[in-house]
């Protein structure tokens, strides 16, 4: 028997356009979880694990053509395998909430639909090495524009998917919801382009709501 005070671990990811405010509310809900006494782990792809740091810089950083389409779902995929092995699981294992800003579903919109239908790619590497989807994902939903303006804002080297422009964005934008409508009860469309706060308040009653019913 479970003893009563051992608590079952949950993976939750936040997915959606860059500028969306994913890091943002993973911030804020790993600080609201710790406060109610929980054991949180917030962690983010690429990277996450020591190894996986290592592959975002190749990955993030440089010519936008530095890699072709099929190695770098191999590099993201080899990131999330070690993050995995390294981080997530042995973090689930004891109890942990894992926050994790992005996930596979990053590589199914970017990877998959930035340079030509690379979906079934990325998914047949998804099933062969990593096999597992988060408990929960939290969807920040948002027009791109917005998206685009306040990702631009922050200065940074990590910019080979951030000049992807409108159009991309809108089709990945698409392409989120429709994950979500493909899979209802794990990814939850979350209205990202209120208030802070307000994204906030959806976002801790969505995901306490779900771990007191676990
Ligand atoms: P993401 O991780 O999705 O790229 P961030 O959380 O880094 O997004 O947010 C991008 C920028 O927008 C940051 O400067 C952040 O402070 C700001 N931001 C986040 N959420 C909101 C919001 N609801 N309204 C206005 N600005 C926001
Ligand atoms: P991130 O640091 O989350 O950027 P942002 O805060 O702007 O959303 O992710 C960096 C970039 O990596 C982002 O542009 C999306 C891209 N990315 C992929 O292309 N594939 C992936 O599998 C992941 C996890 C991220």
């Amino acid at each position: 028997m479970t003893p009563t005070n051992a608590r079952r671990g949950a993976f939750v990811s936040f997915e959606g356009i860059d500028g969306s405010g994913k890091s943002t509310q993973a911030r804020r809900l790993a600080e609201t979880l710790r406060a109610a006494g929980r054991d949180v782990v917030l962690t983010r792809e690429p990277g996450g694990s020591p190894g996986a740091e290592e592959i975002r810089r190749l990955v993030l950083e440089g010519d936008p053509d530095r890699w072709s389409a099929e190695t770098e779902i191999l590099l993201f995929t080899a990131a999330r395998r070690d993050h995995m092995e390294r981080t997530i699981l042995p973090a689930l294992a004891a109890g942990q909430v894992v926050i994790c800003d992005r996930f596979a579903d990053s590589t199914r919109m970017y990877q998959g639909l930035s340079r030509g239908d690379l979906r079934g790619l990325v998914d047949q590497l998804h099933d062969l090495m990593v096999g597992r989807e988060p408990d929960l994902t939290v969807l920040i939903d948002m027009d791109p524009e917005t998206g685009l303006t306040r990702a631009l804002s922050r200065q940074g080297r990590e910019e080979r998917f951030e000049t992807f422009g409108a159009d991309l964005q809108r089709q990945m934008r698409q392409g989120f919801l429709d994950l979500a409508a493909a899979a209802p009860d794990r990814v939850r469309v979350i209205d990202g382009a209120r208030p802070v706060e307000d994204v906030t308040r959806d976002v801790q009653d969505l995901v306490t709501t779900f771990l007191a019913g676990r």
